[in-house]
């Protein structure tokens, strides 16, 4: 039976105005590189998105993960958007590319990727997520609750399928190593080591039961890492599979009701509540922020998307799509709320910690400088 790939690649190649929303005109010249895409078969479908001040590319395939001319063709995506991005001098255009050749896989590059290979099961319940002034590990808390945690998913206790567990791998952003361990029988190391969120990232959640393979994945790749200096927070991307052996749609959305604090927001050195939103409203207003999660689902039919739109509109449609907007509703009213009032709250404490994260996790730090500048004034005080 023939695999289906998904690839969600993600870069912020500029905005309007500052570090706002890419130009209309940006999003469509990567819509037409991926018609091409799909027009030469290197992509069955695509839908073209952005959350924040990010631009997301989720592309359906049948050449696996970490294919060349997959991420070549996302590369001509964001390279066109940035010519428009630089011509109009719009802000930070082109930040995320980081080379000015492409070499074969975005990874490295500037941008971010989430992509898996899976067998089709009989219907594909899909939640595309997309975060914008965060980094990866901000997705570990809730994909912790949604795979490892009975009282989030009651689906882990009354489900046989899911009795088994799952199995985590978990990255180490900075060591640039992994370890894969087995739940629930291993969920106490694993917590130890993703609980600590500088380090540690949920790269990828696998179901024991071989046949359903991969159930989520995470873009990991850390922008300040792949740099050698600090560029931007990631504004990572995830993929999760639903439903009929892995936790309902339900149980995904859940813990998102909690607005926890991630690093990122203001110059990526703040800690900030995550307010989940539709895409229209992923606008960051108030102090570049908060940091801003949006969520959208599609069902995969043999390698296509296929969201509220018309499937049998016909050619001229292609990559034209209505994904399901989940956050968009009056239920994350309070979310939004409480998220407001614990990001107004962390304000308070200006360039104070915990309000600003430890100094070598700041993306803008003037500490060095300033300590060399003292370093002679630097004496024990009696
Ligand atoms: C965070 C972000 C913004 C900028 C901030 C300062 O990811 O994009 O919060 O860090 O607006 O930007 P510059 O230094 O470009 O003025
Ligand atoms: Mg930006
Ligand atoms: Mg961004």
């Amino acid at each position: 039976m023939v695999k289906t790939t998904i690839s969600l690649i993600k870069a912020d190649v500029g905005s309007v105005a500052g570090h706002s929303i890419p130009h209309p005109r940006m999003l469509e010249a990567c819509r037409r590189i991926l018609k091409e895409g799909v027009k030469n078969k290197t992509i069955k479908d695509f839908y073209v998105t952005r959350v924040g001040d990010d631009m997301q590319l989720i592309m359906t395939h049948d050449k696996g993960e970490n294919n060349k001319d997959i991420h070549k063709l996302a590369w001509s995506a964001f390279l066109k958007a940035t010519e428009f991005a630089k011509k109009y001098h719009l802000y930070g255009a082109g930040q995320d590319l980081l080379s000015d050749a492409f070499s074969g896989n975005v990874k490295g590059m500037g941008p971010g990727a989430a992509e898996m290979e899976f067998e089709e099961r009989k219907s594909e319940p899909t939640v595309f997520f997309m975060a914008d002034k965060t980094e990866p590990s901000a997705y570990s808390l809730p994909l912790s609750k949604i795979f490892m945690d009975p009282f989030t998913t009651t689906g882990l206790v009354i489900d046989a399928r899911m009795q088994l567990g799952f199995n985590f791998e978990i990255q180490d952003v900075i060591g640039h190593k992994g370890i894969t361990l087995s739940t629930p029988e291993e969920s106490y190391e694993a917590l130890s080591l993703i609980s600590d969120t500088y380090r540690y990232a949920i790269k990828r959640i696998l179901c024991k039961d071989e046949k359903i393979g991969v159930a989520a994945v995470v873009s990991t790749d850390k922008l300040n890492v792949s740099a050698g200096h600090y560029v931007g927070k990631d504004d990572p991307v995830a993929i999760v599979r639903a439903q009929s052996g892995l936790p309902a749609i339900g149980e995904i959305l859940q813990p998102f009701a909690f607005p926890q604090l991630v690093a990122g927001w203001m110059r990526g050195s703040h800690y900030g509540a995550l307010y989940p939103c539709s895409v229209a409203d992923s606008t960051p207003t108030y102090f570049d922020g908060p940091p801003r999660l949006c969520a959208i689902g599609f069902q995969i039919c043999d390698g296509m998307l296929v969201g509220l739109e018309d499937p049998e509109k016909g050619e001229n449609a292609v990559g034209e799509h209505m994904p399901l907007d989940y956050f968009e509703g009056s239920v994350w009213d309070v979310t939004r709320r409480q998220s407001m009032n614990i990001s107004r709250y962390m304000r308070g404490h200006g360039p104070f910690m915990p309000g600003t994260l430890a100094s070598d996790e700041m993306e803008y730090t003037t500490k060095p400088e300033v300590l060399k500048k003292l370093a002679d004034r630097m004496k024990p005080l009696i």
